[in-house]
């Protein structure tokens, strides 16, 4: 037996117990008299004692071991003279009578603490020892608490876990396939999944009513914090059910989650129209930590003699609170903020709400006190608060301002990481216009169903058509989103005509699932949670990466591997791949 115990579970109650430990060397101290060194596995860290007095051998050969080599002691549990109370097992120490060298270790790269000199790229090349340091140790033991807890609730909701395959064949909709050559079918292609979405509708087809998925999906799209070209969902499908059964189904789920993995019991979780999200937040996955909610002002500020005013489409406001003692630097810092490219605005009009009651702006050429002071009442602005204004077309000023309110949110530090606020977004537009290809494009996916009501529109009117299709944000994060999902063929084919398929694209791309609509297709709905970000999220951090065993960095390389790499002209002669020297 390599180990009697962990090196994290040996207390005062064991002392005078004989023990075996195994684990890695985090650190040594050599006092002349005495050798410590702290034995690190994955359960903790134990202090081991050498005497030079009493076992001068071993101590000297304990001072030859380096930082992490792996070794295995037999000693006995006594208790410590100076004791650590940080750590479970600071009351104990091991008085060592065996060192084994298991194996010896290259001086690391970087050291191997909570506060690392490792930088980023350093420690994706050696993630092995990155994962030994507690962070991210720690992370991934998140990770793999929270899919229990996941797959404890479904299962016990009557949901099964049902594997769908990873080869399968492109499609020309959502983001980028990655592409796998056949060799047995030449010129023939398979792609790995962006979602299982047709195969868990298919399954619903099949009868399996309740189905789920922690799986890995594949998406060749442009790398940010919280996007990984390999990401894993919780991906779940329901059939005769509504929108209203999906999302109280998975407001559990998630009421449950908060509870066992923090302990917070959180109350029912609100809902807004994708529209009101974008009036009142301009984007659709408003972070609702905090208030600062958009006010538009057109009619108070339009047709004066403010030309800026008079040609924008739109003019919202938002209100900081007792930011009115602004200074004329920070009113600067923020006009810089919003004209970064990122931000895109022309500019920022303040309103500063003086103690006196009085009003101060950057427009007061244009507007009396009047005139301000009715943009403060519909704001809801007070003496000491500061109202922020941008103006321009709509949707510009909608993201802009959307940054300038979190940045805002930043500033304030209205933010906590430890303050959760779910929502649920509803009501997301069935199609979206594309000015560039001149087309319409499905919002979610093209398997969302119009919202039965407004399946008229759709012959005349698509963008004006509605989907019972929801996000759940949780804290400016979309964690997932789903739909109810068409089960009809006519309405399918539809769909894809809307979508400027022709029948023949239509049925040589998706004739597999329409074809199965044919034979008895329940009605059913679901949605995908995004695991990574639910990992990322409950823990107040903005990269996935962190919760991800070995991620990509942001060119979609893993540095660690050499991946992706070239490969030798066999290999793709033999997958009929010819490359131009
Ligand atoms: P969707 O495309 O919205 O829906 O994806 C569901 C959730 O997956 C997460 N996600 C990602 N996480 C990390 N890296 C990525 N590149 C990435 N892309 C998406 C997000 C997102 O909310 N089949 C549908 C779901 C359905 O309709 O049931 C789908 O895939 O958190």
């Amino acid at each position: 037996m390599y180990k009697t115990n962990t090196c994290g579970e040996l207390t005062i109650t064991e002392v005078g117990q004989k023990v075996r430990l195994c684990g890695w060397i985090q650190k040594s101290r050599d006092l002349g008299g005495m050798t410590f060194i702290d034995l690190r596995d994955r359960y903790g860290i134990t202090q081991l004692t050498f005497n030079m007095e009493t076992n001068p051998t071993l101590c000297e050969q304990a001072r030859t071991l380096g930082r992490e080599y792996v070794i295995q002691v037999k000693g006995t549990v006594a208790e410590r003279y100076n004791k650590n109370k940080n750590i479970p097992t600071g009351d104990i120490e091991i008085i060592v009578e065996t060192v084994n060298v298991l194996n010896a270790s290259k001086l690391p790269p970087f050291t191997i603490e909570d506060n690392t000199d490792g930088g980023d790229e350093l420690r994706m090349q050696y993630r092995y020892l990155d994962i030994r340091r507690n962070a991210v140790k720690n992370n991934l033991l998140f990770r793999h608490k929270l899919s229990m807890e996941i797959r404890n609730y479904l299962s016990g909701q009557g949901f099964v876990e049902i594997e769908t395959p990873f080869l399968i064949s492109s499609t020309p909709e959502g983001a980028r396939d990655f592409l796998v050559p056949s060799r047995m079918n030449e010129g023939k292609f398979y792609a790995l999944p962006q979602s299982p979405q047709t195969f868990k509708q298919l399954l619903m087809i099949a009868g399996m009513d309740k189905y789920f998925q922690i799986v890995r999906c594949f998406r060749d799209e442009d790398l940010r914090a919280d996007r990984q070209p390999e990401f894993t969902q919780v991906d779940c499908e329901m059939s005769f059910v509504t929108q209203e059964d999906v999302l109280q189904t998975f407001e559990g789920l998630y009421k449950t989650l908060f509870q066992k993995m923090k302990g917070i019991s959180m109350e029912d979780f609100p809902r807004m129209t994708y529209n009101d999200a974008m009036k009142y937040y301009g984007c659709d996955k408003p972070d609702l930590r905090f208030g600062m909610p958009f006010v538009e002002l057109n009619d108070l500020l339009q047709y004066r003699n403010f030309s800026l005013f008079n040609e924008a489409e739109l003019i919202i406001g938002i209100c900081a609170e007792n930011c009115g003692n602004y200074t004329r630097k920070q009113l600067d810092a923020l006009t810089d903020f919003v004209k970064r490219p990122q931000v895109g605005a022309g500019g920022l009009v303040y309103i500063v709400c003086n103690a006196d009651g009085s009003f101060k702006s950057s427009v007061d050429k244009f507007y009396g006190q009047e005139d301000l002071q009715t943009v403060a009442e519909r704001c809801n602005a007070k003496a000491g608060d500061l109202i922020l204004i941008l103006c321009g077309k709509t949707e510009q000023t909608q993201k802009a301002m959307n940054e300038l309110r979190l940045e805002m949110g930043n500033r304030l530090g209205l933010r906590s990481s430890d303050l959760f606020k779910p929502l649920w977004v509803i009501d997301f537009p069935l199609l979206e216009w594309d000015e560039e290809t001149q087309r319409f494009y499905a919002k979610h996916h093209p398997f969302t169903a119009p919202k039965p009501e407004d399946e008229y529109l759709l012959e005349n009117n698509p963008a004006a058509v509605r989907a019972n299709a929801y996000d759940l944000v949780i804290n400016g994060v979309e964690v997932g989103g789903g739909s109810v999902r068409i089960y009809q063929r006519e309405i399918q084919k539809k769909m894809f005509q809307v979508l400027g398929f022709s029948d023949e694209e239509a049925q040589k791309q998706f004739g597999f699932l329409m074809n199965a609509f044919e034979y008895g297709a329940p009605p059913h709905a679901g949605i995908a949670f995004g695991f990574d970000r639910m990992c990322a999220v409950f823990n107040g951090v903005d990269s996935i990466r962190d919760f991800i065993a070995f991620p990509k960095n942001n060119s979609g390389k893993d540095v660690m591997i050499n991946a992706p790499s070239s490969v030798s002209k066999e290999q793709l002669k033999e997958l009929n791949i010819t490359v131009n020297e």
